[in-house]
């Protein structure tokens, strides 16, 4: 099976994993943490539920597998949950690692809900 690679920029990690591949399993392999504080034990392990592997997509968005309205509101509040139905997603490159497939070479940053890589710190 085509092998593709994943980039996971917070830790400097790169990993060659099979198509098809998701984004947990990717992080896993490279030994990435995916979840904060009290969530590295009190998630939903890969149902898509909890929203805590929340991650951002920095390049490759398009390299993913679709992404479905629960993925999208899964862990949001609840104004965020509403502008995902309005079709208006604050947070559009942000995926659920254990909801999202990998079927080309991607950059990711991990842990969303700790910061957004692209906004300023001060
Ligand atoms: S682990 Fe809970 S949504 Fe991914």
């Amino acid at each position: 099976m085509k092998q593709v690679r994943v980039r996971f920029s917070q830790e400097g990690v790169d990993v060659q994993v099979p198509m098809g591949t998701t984004l947990r399993d990717a992080a896993r392999l490279a030994g990435a943490a995916l979840y904060s504080g009290i969530f590295k034990v009190d998630n939903c392990h890969g149902h898509g539920r909890c929203g805590e592997c929340r991650l951002v997509v920095l390049s490759g968005m398009g390299r993913l597998s679709a992404e479905a309205e629960r993925e999208a509101r899964a862990g949001r509040p609840r104004g965020a949950r509403q502008a995902v139905r309005r079709g208006n997603d604050p947070a559009r490159d942000e995926r659920l690692a254990c909801q999202t497939r990998v079927w080309g070479d991607v950059s990711v940053w991990t842990r969303a809900r700790d910061g957004h890589p692209l906004q300023a710190s001060s």
